[in-house]
């Protein structure tokens, strides 16, 4: 097969880790927004969606001449990394195809990083262990969304000493949790050894690393996974009721197509419902699903996308459940929901 006649969609990527170790500031830092800041308590509580279009990623990672990137765009997952959401961890990585770890530098391996590389491990998904707050080292300067590598060169002996010996001791945690590591400019076997990117959430450095590297190790390991096929595989992510669209689900589009006006059928607590997509919403790229604001309208949607779907019937919608769609002559099995008008 020729790689390159392959339609790939974009990879969904899961963004994992200890509770303050900078996931929802990374994809800030990443976005340019402020969605950490509005947080009740500074604590993400809900799974997120973000949409990252390869223009994006091309304009903030600045590949070299000749490094080709095949897929679309990445699809980014953030989750709560308070020991009490664990179900939405294990929902979001259920869903993913690559993962991201943070690890808080001056921290290193904490309680639920131990816990998601334990499911990582159990559920066989790729991961890049992100290195991060390396602002935080003492004395570091700050070198403003530049490559890492090149942040590195710019610090003091003292700052790449405390670097190196906080570096190390990372990756013989992971080693202790089964992993071999390598930061990913040194690693030369990344079918084997997963990548460490060190980043600082606050100043960028390391973000344009940490962009490329998903883009790259996704289309280099998983082309028959990211292939795009008609078949629509899609999974709940919440249940919200708004003041303006009514009840409505969050859902994340894995493959496959979705239309407005499809019959579709969801998992509730009273059962399976059968009912017919009214609207077919998504933020703008680059904006949070779980964050209202302004949404685009669409007649269809193809993989991968986080999208928010308006239909009758969805208020006891069960997260974490498939929805499949129906096609003309599937036996509906239940009652059209619009009757029920919740
Ligand atoms: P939960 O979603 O609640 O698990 O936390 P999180 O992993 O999303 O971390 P969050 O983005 O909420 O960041 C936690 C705190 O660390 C905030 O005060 C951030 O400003 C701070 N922080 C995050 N990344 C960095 C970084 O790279 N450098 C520094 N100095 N602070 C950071
Ligand atoms: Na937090
Ligand atoms: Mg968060």
């Amino acid at each position: 097969a020729i790689e390159c006649d392959r339609m790939l969609r974009e990879p969904i990527c899961c963004i994992l880790g200890h509770v303050d170790a900078g996931k929802t500031k990374l994809l800030d830092c990443i976005r340019h927004t402020n969605v950490q800041k509005g947080e009740a308590g500074g604590i993400t509580q809900q799974i997120g969606a973000t949409y990252i279009p390869v223009e994006y990623i091309k304009e903030r990672a600045k590949p070299r001449e000749g490094i080709v990137i095949k897929v679309p765009g990445l699809l980014v997952i953030d989750t709560p990394g308070h020991e009490s959401f664990s179900n939405m961890r294990s929902r979001g990585l259920s869903l993913c195809d690559i993962a991201v770890v943070v690890v808080d530098i001056m921290h290193g391996l904490e309680k639920q990083t131990v816990e998601s590389l334990a499911l990582l491990k159990d559920r066989n998904v790729r991961f890049i262990v992100v290195l991060n707050k390396v602002d935080r080292l003492s004395g570091w300067k700050h070198c403003p969304d530049a490559p890492i590598k090149k942040a590195l060169e710019n610090q003091s002996g003292d700052v790449k000493r405390e670097f190196e010996w906080r570096l190390t001791k990372v990756v013989t945690q992971l080693m202790e949790n089964g992993f071999n590591t390598a930061l990913y400019y040194d690693n030369h076997k990344f079918r084997k050894v997963f990548d460490i990117v060190p980043t600082s959430a606050i100043s960028g450095e390391g973000i344009p690393d940490l962009l490329l590297m998903l883009v790259l190790r996704s289309q280099a390991t998983m082309v028959e996974k990211l292939t795009f096929v008609n078949t629509v595989e899609c999974t709940v992510l919440e249940v919200n009721d708004d003041k303006d669209l009514g009840t409505n689900i969050d859902v994340v589009l894995i493959n496959g197509v979705l239309h407005k006006g499809d019959q579709v059928n969801v998992c509730t607590k009273q059962g399976p419902v059968t009912t017919t997509i009214r609207d077919l919403l998504t933020p703008h790229p680059l904006k949070e699903l779980r964050v209202k604001g302004i949404y685009k309208h669409h007649k269809e949607l193809k993989a991968a996308q986080g999208v928010k779907i308006v239909a009758w019937g969805l208020k006891y919608a069960i997260p974490g459940t498939p929805l499949f769609v129906l096609k003309p002559g599937d036996d509906l099995g239940q009652s059209e929901a619009k009757s029920q008008r919740n």
